[in-house]
Formats: structure tokens, C-alpha cells, sequence
């Protein structure tokens, strides 16, 4: 079965670096703004008895491009592609996967489940923040790490780290699997957020960072608070370099500015959501994981 990729308006460069490592043809979508804020899309390509893979990251402005992601689905369906795959790179609303506090929608759950009534049969994702929420019937959910990738490259453009330390629940796994891509140590970074004000206290577990180069790596930098507490804790340890990773750079406000004036000598993410921090493409782990899916 032949497969197009589809560059969704949020994703296009990584679109098109996807589709030139897969050999795929990119369909292209005209895209623009209506004077009220709407958007107008159309399909620059056919896709009529085709695997469709739409790559359509949801990073800010999240709603816009989460309804792209959907409305452009649907439109691939009616225009009768055989099957559909949805790479979203960065995969907004991933850290509403259940209620916190009473009352609260469950986002995430609620918007796969649009997903998968458009008709998208599998969703690829990158360190999605709850790989065990994205388990819903009717859809194939896989999710590529790119951890190590993240690691290496951070030593390559900034030499090489004794530590490597992860905030939050999955800060062990991250840290330990950083560490042994980069032949560092790894330490726990507990963090714990106020669910009223938001607030973030850091404390830092397992291996001395005393005198010490150390990487702080994580999923996600929002607003940069839990990266400028993990920052201040390590120095306050005595860490002699503290250079900042992540995934998805999100870099809300000036949150990257935040950070680098808290301490930390260099930040870099992936081009998961895209930036001037956007050292590491995704695209060739994306591509190992869609090879299978086509062949
Ligand atoms: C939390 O579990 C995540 O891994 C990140 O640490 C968090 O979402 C980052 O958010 P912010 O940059 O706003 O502190």
C-alpha cells in the first residue's frame, strides 16, 4: 500500500525531513488565517487509496493546532485514504491524564477519543508525559524515546557530564537511561508542585553532585519553574556546571531566559516543538519507528 506523509501547518519542517528519509511523496497544506482568528486549510495532494501519515505537532498555540490535527484527520478520511497514522511529535494536554483535582476534565482522554473517532488507527508520539494513558481501545499508541539521543547530544555540543539528574515521577528511569547513553552517574530530582499555586520544591536524590558537571534532563520545559528549583538545588550542592535538557521545549514566557539566569550554563531541546534551542531533530527516530508500519 502506498503511503504519503502529510505535513501538517505546525510540523513542516519535520515533515518534510521525515518524508525525504522515508522516500514518501509530502503532500503539503495551504494554510492561513481567516481575519477573525479561523483557519482555512486545503489539501495540496491526493491521498485517495493511501496510508496517510499526518504530522501534526500540538505544541502552543495547543487548541489551534490540536483542531488542525483533527479537522485535517477527518478531511484525509473523507478524501478516502486507506489508513491513517497521526504522528503528533509533542502531544498537547498529555499532563491532564486524570482528575486532580474534583471536577476537572480529563482532557487527554477526551481528545484521543476524538482522535479515534476521526478515524486515526495509530498515534505516534514522542516521550509523551503519560505513556499509560495513551492506551485506548481502538487505538495503536507508540511512543519513541529519544532519551539517549537527547543525552548524547547534549554532551557532544557541551562536553562531557559526571551526572545526570531527571526531575519528577519518571526522574529516576530518564536519568538512568541518560546516564548509561553518556557513561554518567545519574541522580533523582524529587519535585513536587503545589496543585493550588502551582509551586515547585525540588530536592535532589542518590549521587553526590558536589564538584561535578551535571545534566538536568526532562520531558518538558513549560514555564521553566521546576528547572530553575532543580538548578538551585544542584548548585546549592555545589555542582560546578549545570547545562538543561528536554524534549518538548515549550519555553512558555521567557522561560528559557528564566533558566539560564538561575544558573544553568546552556539549555537544548528537540525540534519536537520548534525553537532556537531545537538542537536535535526527532526525525530519523520517527522514521525508525514508521518504517515497520509501512512496509
Ligand atoms: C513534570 O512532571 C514534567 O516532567 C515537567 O517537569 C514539568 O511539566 C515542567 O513544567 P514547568 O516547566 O512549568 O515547571
Amino acid at each position: 500500500m502506498e503511503a504519503v506523509i502529510v505535513a501538517g501547518p505546525s510540523s513542516p519542517e519535520l515533515s518534510r525531513k521525515v518524508a525525504s528519509l522515508l522516500r514518501l511523496e509530502a503532500i503539503e497544506v495551504f494554510h492561513k488565517f481567516f481575519p477573525d482568528g479561523e483557519s482555512y486549510m486545503r489539501l495540496e495532494g491526493n491521498v485517495t487509496g493511501k496510508t496517510a501519515i499526518l504530522v501534526q505537532g500540538t505544541h502552543p498555540p495547543q487548541d489551534v493546532h490540536t483542531l488542525q490535527l483533527l479537522l485535517l484527520a477527518r478531511t484525509l478520511r473523507e478524501r478516502g485514504a486507506s489508513e491513517m497514522i497521526a504522528v503528533v511529535p509533542y502531544l498537547a494536554y498529555a499532563r491532564q491524564d486524570r482528575e486532580f483535582l474534583p471536577g476537572e476534565v480529563v482532557s487527554l482522554k477526551h481528545l484521543l477519543g476524538l482522535l479515534t473517532e476521526t478515524g486515526v488507527r495509530t498515534l505516534v508520539t514522542v516521550n509523551p508525559h503519560s505513556p499509560w494513558a495513551l492506551n485506548l481501545k481502538g487505538l495503536n499508541s507508540v511512543s519513541v524515546d529519544v532519551t539517549s539521543e537527547l543525552a548524547e547530544e547534549a554532551s557532544k555540543s557541551f562536553g562531557k557530564f559526571d551526572v545526570v539528574a531527571s526531575p519528577g515521577k519518571k526522574g529516576e528511569t530518564m536519568a538512568k537511561a541518560a546516564g548509561d547513553a553518556i557513561g554518567a552517574e545519574w541522580a533523582a530530582l524529587t519535585s513536587s508542585r503545589d496543585p493550588w499555586t502551582g509551586r515547585v520544591e525540588v530536592r535532589v536524590m542518590g549521587t553526590s553532585v558536589k564538584g561535578r558537571r551535571v545534566l538536568v534532563i526532562d520531558d518538558i520545559i513549560s514555564t521553566g519553574g521546576t528547572m530553575v528549583e532543580a538548578i538551585r538545588a544542584l548548585n546549592s550542592l555545589g555542582a560546578t556546571a549545570v547545562v538543561v535538557a528536554c524534549v518538548h521545549g515549550l519555553f512558555v514566557g521567557n522561560a528559557a531566559r528564566k533558566i539560564l539566569e538561575s544558573g544553568a550554563l546552556n539549555v537544548l531541546s528537540t525540534d519536537t516543538v520548534p525553537s532556537i534551542y531545537s538542537r536535535l531533530s526527532v526525525a530519523e527516530e520517527l522514521v525508525e519507528a514508521l518504517r515497520p508500519m509501512i512496509s
